[in-house]
């Protein structure tokens, strides 16, 4: 059973002080399985990180449909109602960026426990501990606001809150950029554990062979040069 169907996706931009629309990617179909690892390549600028919050909603496609198999029944990601979004994301789709975006006077560990709590789960406090420990944050810290925290610092708390409570449905855009030896290692543990126990990746990775027993297939995406008609239609829907 597939977890996700997307067909004939695109995302453009437009430009509004030049008025140009610049396509950051067109007609892309492909499908992902529960527990399949999808690594998203292609040059800077090919749309990667755009094709991944396309599907996050963090925007809505130009066109296009990725029907989504959730919990409560097919969803279409493009057009899902922005309630439905928040209740997916809430419970069973995630996004790991590169960036963290803390939460003023929030200490580390109840940013990274808080999945757990509003799931009301057990001994969130002390598997955030866990995770923290885990990722190699220095125990200094867990009572600190990542405000201030140093790029690396706030990446393992951004990888410890995505990862605490087991998605159905996972993007990662470049989440290693910042890591040291030991985090990256815990991320790939934590990555095998939760593709063992079915979930679905879509990822950008920078340096890909840190994930490479992970990935099962790879979805290219070509750069689009302007001007050039033919070039952004064809290479974009590859799936190698
Ligand atoms: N919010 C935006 N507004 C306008 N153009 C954008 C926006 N986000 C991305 N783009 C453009 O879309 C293209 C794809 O960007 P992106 O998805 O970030 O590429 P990648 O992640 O593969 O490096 C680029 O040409 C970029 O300039
Ligand atoms: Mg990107």
């Amino acid at each position: 059973m597939t977890l996700l169907e997307v067909r004939q996706y695109s995302k453009s931009f437009v430009l509004h002080q030049t008025e140009r629309v610049i396509p950051a990617f067109q007609d892309l179909t492909f499908g992902l399985n529960p527990g399949e690892f999808l690594l998203v390549a292609g040059p800077n600028g090919a749309g990667k990180s755009t094709l991944l919050r396309a599907l996050y909603r963090t925007y809505r496609p130009t066109s296009g449909e990725a029907l989504y198999s959730s919990a409560y029944g097919p969803v279409d990601l493009a057009s899902a109602a922005d309630i439905d979004i928040m209740r997916l994301r809430r419970e069973e789709m995630g996004m790991v960026s590169q960036f963290l975006r803390p939460r003023p006077r929030v200490s580390a560990l109840e940013l990274v426990a808080e999945p757990l709590l509003e799931a009301g789960e057990e001994h969130a406090m002390e598997r955030a501990e866990g995770f923290l420990d885990a990722f190699g944050l220095k125990r200094d810290l867990w009572a600190a606001y990542p405000t201030t925290f140093s790029g690396g610092e706030q990446q393992k708390v951004n990888l410890a809150r995505a990862l605490i409570r087991p998605s159905r449905l996972l993007f990662l855009d470049e989440p290693t950029a910042s890591l040291d030896r030991q985090a990256r290692a815990a991320l790939l543990s934590r990555l095998a554990e939760l593709k063992a126990g079915g979930t679905a990746f879509m990822g950008v990775f920078h340096h890909p062979e840190d994930v490479a027993e992970l990935i099962d297939r790879t979805l290219q995406l070509a750069a689009f040069l302007p001007g050039n008609e033919e070039t952004m239609g064809e290479g974009a829907d590859h799936v190698a």
